[in-house]
């Protein structure tokens, strides 16, 4: 379902991104670990046609992510690290303006936005812009109005950065049932719990580079490590990614 061959991207001459080689089916989560700077958002963002790659070539359900980056668009939605929406909008609108911009017709995008308000119990703040309502509410509602499209290729980058303990496992839950479905939940973070409570299979990132990969135990024990953590400090190779290296710098 997602495959890349020595996907890499330069910028202005320094790699942030180094030969990728990944392939993940469908029904699988995959967590995608690294230090700041290691090149994860770069990777998601080459994936979901937002940044060219410098080099090599990455395929989303088959579909080129530079020569069929229109297709590729239709199959894949990403909830990108940061707030995206507009304060300008309440959340009916905004749900509802970025499933019409996806292609669904204002009825549908209609209908799907009532949905995710009320799978998502955000019914009662539908008519509150997003700087109305608590940072872990506007995550919500940016997860529900992207999982509305309803697409098999989901990019969650950073989806639990903020949230208090009790909304990282609902979305942990949606996550893994997500996967149940058949999606392929591609999603980045710096929890190790969190990789381990969701991820059927782990890449850790290290300068750009993919330094590690596999199934959480199985990577760890590949590795001589007990856990997950152990693992990703000996493969990144103590606090970041190594002196002079992409990996040491913040993005
Ligand atoms: N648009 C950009 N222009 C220049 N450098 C960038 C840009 N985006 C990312 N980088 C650099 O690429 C490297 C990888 O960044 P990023 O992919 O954001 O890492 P991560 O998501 O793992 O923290 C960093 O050194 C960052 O400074
Ligand atoms: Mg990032």
């Amino acid at each position: 379902m997602l495959e890349t061959r020595g996907l890499s991207k330069a910028f202005r001459g320094r790699p942030a991104v180094i030969d990728l080689d990944l392939s993940l089916p469908g029904g699988v989560v995959f967590a995608f670990l690294g230090p700041n700077g290691s090149g994860k958002t770069t990777t998601v963002r080459m994936l979901t046609t937002v940044l060219r790659p410098s080099g090599g070539e990455a395929r989303v359900m088959g579909f080129d992510v530079v020569r069929e980056a229109e297709r590729v668009r239709r199959v894949v939605a990403a909830v990108p690290q940061g707030a995206v929406m507009s304060y300008h909008l309440d959340l009916v609108g905004n749900i509802t303006t970025y499933l019409v911009l996806a292609g669904l017709s204002p009825r549908e995008a209609r209908r799907r936005t009532e949905e995710a308000l009320e799978r998502f119990g955000l019914r009662e703040h539908r008519r509150k812009k997003p700087h109305e309502v608590s940072g872990g509410l506007r995550r919500r509602a940016e997860l529900a109005r992207v999982l509305a499209r309803r697409v098999p290729v989901l990019f969650l980058d950073e989806p639990t950065a903020g949230l208090d303990p009790g909304a990282r496992r609902e979305l942990w839950e949606e996550v893994r049932s997500l996967g149940r479905e058949g999606c392929l939940v591609f999603l980045t973070t710096h929890s190790f719990e969190e990789a381990e409570a969701v991820a059927d299979v782990v890449g850790i990132m290290s300068g750009g580079r993919l330094a590690a990969s596999g199934r959480p135990g199985e990577l760890a024990a590949s590795l001589g490590a007990l856990s997950l953590e152990e693992a990703y400090f000996r493969v990144i190779g103590g606090a970041g990614g190594g002196p002079g290296s992409p990996g040491s710098s913040l993005p």
